[in-house]
């Protein structure tokens, strides 16, 4: 029992502390005060300010819903007077976080199911009804051959299909695009954004916007930031595009909403910064499949019999993307970025001691004034006596 306490009472009666040496040479010291003078401004200066160390952060989740207005008037072909509306050129109607806009146009009108000749290619013409295999399709014909060959028109001669005829010729892509005027239609972005960690939301129509502002406004990076009606024409030339080139074979275009909130601040500080982007291959020449499009009909019964109405729509579908991240005042990374700030000054103990015992001319002095030598020569002794202890358990057994 005694022996037990005098191990606990002296662990508890004691205090043990590392004894410190103190060097006097000027380099040693110069040397580690400036490494302190680094460390101590990166952790302050950089860790804490400039990265804002004292912040927790979060990042946004929103949603984006958009309105597109004009009115575009066509006269040339397809139909010979026409106004186009939201309702015919924005496909589909609404979509999640994203619209499409139609500019370009190939309309094949009231189309049956029959027989006719298939458009002019190498595989379709034909000298005679040897050439057209019947049964014969792939996926660039648009029916099935029905192994006659038929004239196409005064010099050629193509193969007839069943189809939906007659069939649609896209081999010319109007140009300029037949709704050009598209340019100057307006959307209209209605984004909310929550930080739910700081249990802040906020629009991007902000609280000084009235009503008979946002009539009139229009977005504008250098006068008006935050209007949230944008005309297509300038968003197109934020991203750096020609809209009239762009309007003839469609493209992808990224509209990027970024909200970057130090919430410390303010909250009407907190507003949010738009870029423009082009999205998809923009190289036309080097593009073998250029641009954005797609087919869709329109059916209705004329007589009993089945008809459509197809469009091969080009145009520009816009991504709204929404991305940021708040920050505000928070003690627990405060504590711990400088804790670890702390810490890191251990660097320039560990940085001075190698150069105090191994790099100056008299480390062999610090070395000796620094460690504590003890001799191996005791260690010795006490294995011999073990050795015996062990020996001597022995023979009493
Ligand atoms: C867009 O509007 C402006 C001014 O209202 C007009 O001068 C321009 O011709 C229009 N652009 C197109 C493509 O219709
Ligand atoms: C709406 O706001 C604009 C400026 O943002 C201001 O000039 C105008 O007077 C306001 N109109 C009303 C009705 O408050
Ligand atoms: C529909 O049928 C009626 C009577 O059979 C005919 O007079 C009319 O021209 C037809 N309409 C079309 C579009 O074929």
């Amino acid at each position: 029992m005694a022996g037990c306490c005098t191990s606990v009472c002296d662990f508890i009666l004691e205090y043990d502390t590392p004894r410190i040496v103190l060097i006097k040479n000027k380099t040693v010291g110069v040397i580690n005060k400036m490494v302190q003078v680094v460390i101590l401004a990166y952790v302050i200066g950089w860790v804490l300010v400039w990265e804002k160390g004292y912040q927790a952060f979060d990042s946004t989740i929103g949603t984006v819903t958009t309105k597109v207005k004009g009115i575009a008037i066509t006269n040339s072909s397809p139909f010979e007077e026409h106004v186009w509306d939201a309702a015919d050129y924005v496909i589909p109607p609404q979509q999640e976080n994203s619209f499409f806009l139609m500019t370009n146009v190939i309309v094949s009108k009231n189309q049956v199911q029959g027989r006719c000749p298939e458009v002019p290619s190498k595989t379709t013409r034909c000298e005679s009804d040897s050439d057209c295999a019947a049964g014969f399709h792939d996926s660039q014909t648009n029916g099935v051959f029905t192994g006659k060959c038929v004239k196409y028109n005064e010099k050629v001669n193509t193969c007839e299909v069943f189809a939906w005829c007659p069939v649609e010729n896209d081999a010319v892509i109007p140009e300029p695009a037949i709704l050009g005027e598209a340019e100057n239609f307006t959307v209209l972005i209605k984004n909310s954004i929550a930080f739910p960690k700081f249990h802040f939301s906020k629009r991007n129509i902000l609280t000084n916007a009235n009503t008979s502002y946002l009539k009139t406004c229009r977005f504008k990076q250098e006068n008006d930031p935050f209007c949230p009606i944008f005309r297509i024409g300038d968003v197109v030339h934020e991203a750096g595009e020609d809209f009239e080139k762009l309007a003839v074979q469609g493209g992808v275009i990224g509209i990027l909403i970024k909200w970057n909130c130090n919430l410390d601040l303010s909250p009407s500080k907190c507003v949010p910064k738009y870029i423009f982007q082009r999205l998809d291959n923009k190289n036309f020449r080097e593009t073998v499949s250029p641009g954005y499009n797609f087919r869709f009909a329109k059916y209705f019964n004329v007589n009993g019999t089945e008809t459509r109405t197809l469009f091969k729509a080009f145009g520009i579908r816009f991504e709204v993307e929404v991305f940021g991240q708040a920050g505000q005042f928070d003690i627990i990374p405060t504590m711990i970025n400088i804790g670890s700030g702390l810490a890191l000054l251990g660097m320039a103990t560990i940085l001075c001691d190698i150069i105090v015992l191994y790099f100056l001319k008299k480390s062999n002095y610090y070395k000796e004034k620094k460690y504590k030598f003890v001799d191996d020569y005791e260690l010795g002794i006490e294995s011999e006596d073990s050795y015996g202890a062990i020996q001597n358990s022995r023979n009493t057994n």
